[in-house]
């Protein structure tokens, strides 16, 4: 099959590619359960370590079978994709046989669908600061054939600093869901350098935050199995099944680390990047640490 790379539009404001606003009728009308679990992020927060997180903790004792066989996107769901090469995101939510359902979305809030408001699901954000969030973006759209195409990295830089990203602006995302976060009780709002510095006390919160309380035995199989170099090397995991990306470009599972952006940033990139940061980012409670 021929990959197209796909080109940017404007979508209600927000710049998006047509493989996740097709099926968008669809999305808009998902039918949320009370018990589904959301997990949403800006692209290259850390989806996929959490999801797998959350995964293990709700199915990790089921069969050994689910995590060695079945790919995480199968598992997690991603709502808003329609991708040529897989079934839609909807209809593998649809599909899903177990409970609760964890389900994944890069939506800024706005554009969540109504439902998992009406049903007052949970919902886990994660986010990672600006800095290596577009680094980890700029090596996933090289390798990722459906993305567009990244270009050179300091244009890419000034893309992400004009939110001309898909799924639109990085600022905006995280401010979005970090406002919505102050009304809806239901938003546990993690960040991608909290992980990094201690996994086991995040996922003692998000353990919290679920109501679910795993054996000492358990929490430690899972802080074991979600670690960087394993899930590398997990096939289930590291997107090595996905057809879409060459990871002899770039892997997936890249780096893992806080403060990569140092081995990309010029001096000049970070100070033009600081100004704008500071213009963007009005609301001091909401804080990122861009290295440990
Ligand atoms: P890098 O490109 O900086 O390495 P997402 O799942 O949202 O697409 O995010 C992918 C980013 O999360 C990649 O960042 C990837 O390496 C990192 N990541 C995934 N699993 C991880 C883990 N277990 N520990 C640390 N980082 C992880």
């Amino acid at each position: 099959m021929e990959l197209v790379r796909p080109e940017l539009f404007d979508f209600h404001g927000v710049a998006m590619i047509k493989y996740f606003t097709d099926n968008w009728e669809n999305i808009q009308n998902f039918q949320a359960r009370p018990d589904d679990i959301l997990i949403a992020t800006y692209p290259k927060a850390g989806t996929t370590w959490v999801s797998n997180i959350l995964d293990l903790l709700y199915f990790g004792h089921m069969s050994a079978d689910r995590q060695k066989t079945i790919p995480i996107y199968n598992r997690v769901p991603f709502l808003e994709s329609s991708l040529p090469t897989m079934d839609s995101g909807k209809e593998l939510a649809d599909k899903l046989q177990t409970s609760p359902r964890l389900i994944k979305t890069h939506l800024p809030v706005q554009f969540v669908p109504k439902s998992f408001w009406e049903q007052n699901c949970r919902i886990v954000y994660v986010a990672r600061n600006a800095k290596d969030n577009v680094v980890s973006f700029f090596h996933f759209d090289r390798m990722n054939l459906l993305q567009p195409d990244p270009k050179d990295w300091s244009s890419f830089l000034q893309r992400f600093m004009e939110g001309k990203m898909v799924f639109g602006s990085w600022y905006d995302h995280v401010n979005g869901w970090w406002q919505k976060k102050q009304t809806y009780e239901k938003l546990h709002y993690m960040l991608f350098e909290d992980m990094i510095e201690d996994t086991g006390r995040e996922i003692d919160k998000l353990c919290s935050f679920l109501g679910v309380s795993p054996s000492a035995e358990e929490k430690e199989k899972i802080t074991g199995v979600v670690q960087f170099d394993e899930m590398k090397k997990n096939p289930m995991a590291n997107y090595s099944t996905c057809a879409v990306m060459d990871l002899k470009i770039s892997p997936f599972m890249r780096k893992g680390k806080v403060g990569d952006w140092k081995n990309h940033f010029t001096v000049a990139q970070n100070e033009v990047f600081e100004e704008v940061y500071q213009k963007k980012m009005k609301d001091a409670s909401l804080q990122f640490r861009t290295q440990l």
